[in-house]
């Protein structure tokens, strides 16, 4: 459509130059404070960014989403912009990665560009305002009718350091969330690779005690795994397994990728952050993620729903992840290099070249 072409040149050549000079977390703490400001005017959102038709909408484990395209955990931490993303066009918005306890974020500098790669350097290992917080937040907002999703870990602090610990404070969280009838979804990271406990949930013994403990919740809501990029299929099917043995069907593929010799990186931008911690989004992390993805589409049919995240800027690369199996797409990086009107411009597209052919 005409608007979006228009709206994302405006972005790339006016606004984009403007916020990529100043600092990143900087610009995301403005553009969150103005994007909370805005959420009375749901119309005008609406009329500018978003597009709506019934044919995009799904369902997907019990869960009716407006349109494939979700925002991807990471972005709203702290549920600020809850009660916008969808009046931007998205069809789902997760919240968090939300701890039961809070955390200020690693040290800075935990945000950088790499503009050329098209990729985020992310090293905020769990930013939280803490969960009870965080669902105060959002039971004063009004979220009927949006889809909204806790994305939940555990607190990186140095008092979190066995798995028992661990799981008891994945188990808060989800406690604080699980009757609040606003969220529609859950997913459990397990893959946060800028964590003090690296990864630990990646591993089957510690992954099934997780799932084990969640599930005797008796969630009333469906839950999807968060998988880590850099597994090879075989470690991802073991982990399906454990999920499904416990009736998970959900997982999304994939989290940030850490392999700084990732062939999208181009190397002047990737040698310059050579001295800085941390891990990769963007266009670094959509191979692994549309392999996982087909592999596991093969591998498990139907039995599971899959959350495809990883490199999508536009609708080829939404198309490209529909096309390997995924049920619905995620995505940040993308809307950060495009513009905000990312989720209808891609949802324009879709109606046109993709659902009436192939969306089940
Ligand atoms: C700034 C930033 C923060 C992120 N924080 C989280 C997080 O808290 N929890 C999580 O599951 N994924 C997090 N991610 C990973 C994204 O959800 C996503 O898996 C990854 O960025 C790939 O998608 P993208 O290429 O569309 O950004 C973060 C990504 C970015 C860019």
């Amino acid at each position: 459509m005409i608007k979006y072409k228009v709206l994302n040149l405006t972005y790339k050549h006016m606004l984009r130059p403007i916020l990529f000079s100043i600092d990143s977390e900087k610009i995301h703490d403005i553009f969150t404070q103005m994007g909370e400001g805005s959420e009375n005017f749901d119309w005008l959102l609406e009329s500018i960014f978003s597009f709506n038709d019934r044919g995009l909408n799904k369902n997907v484990l019990g869960v009716n989403f407006n349109n494939p395209i979700g925002l991807a955990a990471g972005f709203d931490y702290d549920g600020h912009l809850a009660s916008v993303m969808k009046h931007i066009g998205f069809g789902f918005n997760t919240v968090g990665t939300v701890t039961a306890k809070a955390y200020g974020g690693n040290n800075k500098p935990r945000l950088g560009r790499l503009i050329k790669s098209r990729s985020l350097l992310v090293n905020k290992g769990f930013k939280s305002e803490g969960a009870l917080k965080v669902a105060q937040r959002l039971d004063k907002k009004r979220l009927n009718g949006h889809t909204t999703g806790i994305s939940v870990g555990s607190s990186n602090l140095p008092t979190i350091n066995t798995i028992n610990r661990a799981i008891s404070d994945y188990i808060f969280t989800f406690n604080t969330f699980k009757d609040r009838e606003y969220v529609s979804y859950f997913e459990l990271n397990i893959s946060c690779p800028n964590t003090a406990m690296t990864e630990s949930f990646t591993t089957p013994k510690n992954l099934f005690n997780l799932i084990k403990a969640v599930t005797e919740l008796n969630l009333k809501k469906p839950l999807f795994v968060k998988m880590p990029s850099e597994i090879t299929p075989e470690q991802s099917d073991t982990l399906i397994e454990i999920g499904l043995k416990k009736a998970v069907r959900g997982y999304i593929f994939s989290n940030l990728v850490k392999d700084r010799g990732n062939k999208f990186f181009v190397p002047s931008e990737i040698e310059k952050v050579n001295n800085l911690k941390g891990n990769f989004s963007g266009k670094p992390t959509s191979e692994n993620s549309n392999k996982l993805i087909a592999h596991s589409r093969k591998t498990f049919g139907k039995n599971i729903a899959i959350i495809g995240c990883g490199g999508v800027f536009d609708a080829n690369d939404a198309i490209e992840k529909l096309k390997c199996g995924a049920d619905l797409v995620q995505l940040i990086t993308g809307m950060i290099f495009e513009g905000p009107q990312i989720a209808g411009d891609i949802n324009s597209h879709l109606i046109k070249k993709y659902v009436h052919v192939k969306y089940s």
